[in-house]
């Protein structure tokens, strides 16, 4: 069985203080849920005031980006041994807004992913088409492509260790989730393209999460869909009632 994992991408969003306050509102309600894993991604200078908010609780601790390399002249970036000394236990890669707005690529993606896992870190990679591809009937090509680029070399035992969020980019922050229809045909379609990389215990055992205007009144209908195994927030991420509100649709 695949527990289901509800976790919060705060994105570059609040301040000391307001992520403080935010960890300390989840942390509390954290035992409320024992169906679910959760999760916080608060920007990454402010992850040791939250990991410390979060220390005893259920809540886990997670980075919203790392870099692949483990130590060295590469200034402005963060390691996955950097993360782990925070006590991050997940880190998000390849966020469609690293994607399209900075650039990253597959190979990228790949190389963190692997340096991740090095460090035992759940990689969340993230996958996903915009409205354009998806306009176009190209959704699953494209999903497919961002799949075989960012688990490049991953040996199964690797892939049961990653989580993989599809989040549409048409959905990302617009408000307009997708149907509990179109995000299961994807997961199915991800589910399938690992059996086939891998096998079928493998592909039933990665968790695959949603993300994509997921809000307390759409969170049950999505993850009761048999292959969203959880959800990627961002948004409705930054209220802790909104948070744990879909933390409660998880059973
Ligand atoms: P959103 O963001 O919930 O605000 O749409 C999701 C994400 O980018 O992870």
């Amino acid at each position: 069985m695949r527990r289901p994992l509800i976790a919060g991408n705060w994105k570059m969003n609040l301040d000391r203080a307001g992520a403080v306050a935010l960890a300390q509102a989840v942390a509390a309600k954290g035992n409320d849920f024992p169906a679910a894993d959760l999760l916080v991604c608060p920007p990454s200078i402010y992850l040791d005031p939250v990991a410390a908010v979060l220390r005893g609780s259920k809540v886990a601790l997670g980075a919203q980006n790392m870099y692949h390399e483990g130590n060295g002249a590469f200034t402005g970036e963060i390691s996955a041994a950097m993360l782990v000394d925070l006590g991050c236990s997940y880190v998000i890669l390849g966020h469609s807004e690293r994607r399209h707005i900075m650039g990253e690529t597959d190979e990228q993606v790949r190389a963190k992913t692997v340096a991740a896992l090095a460090a035992g870190i759940t990689p969340i990679v993230c996958v996903g088409e915009l409205l354009s591809e998806r306009q176009a009937g190209q959704t699953a090509s494209v999903i497919a492509r961002q799949v075989a680029g960012s688990l490049a070399g991953l040996s199964a035992a690797d892939c049961e260790k990653t989580v993989i969020a599809y989040e549409p980019v048409w959905a990302i922050g617009t408000g307009q989730v997708a149907t509990p229809e179109q995000a299961e045909e994807v997961h199915r379609d991800l589910r399938r393209l690992l059996a086939d990389r891998y096998n079928t215990a493998t592909a039933e055992k990665v968790r695959i999460l949603y993300g994509g205007s997921v809000k307390p009144n759409n969170a049950g209908e999505l993850l009761q869909q048999p292959d969203i195994d959880g959800a990627l927030i961002g948004g409705a991420s930054l209220k802790a009632e909104d948070f744990l509100g879909i933390a409660a649709a998880a059973k």
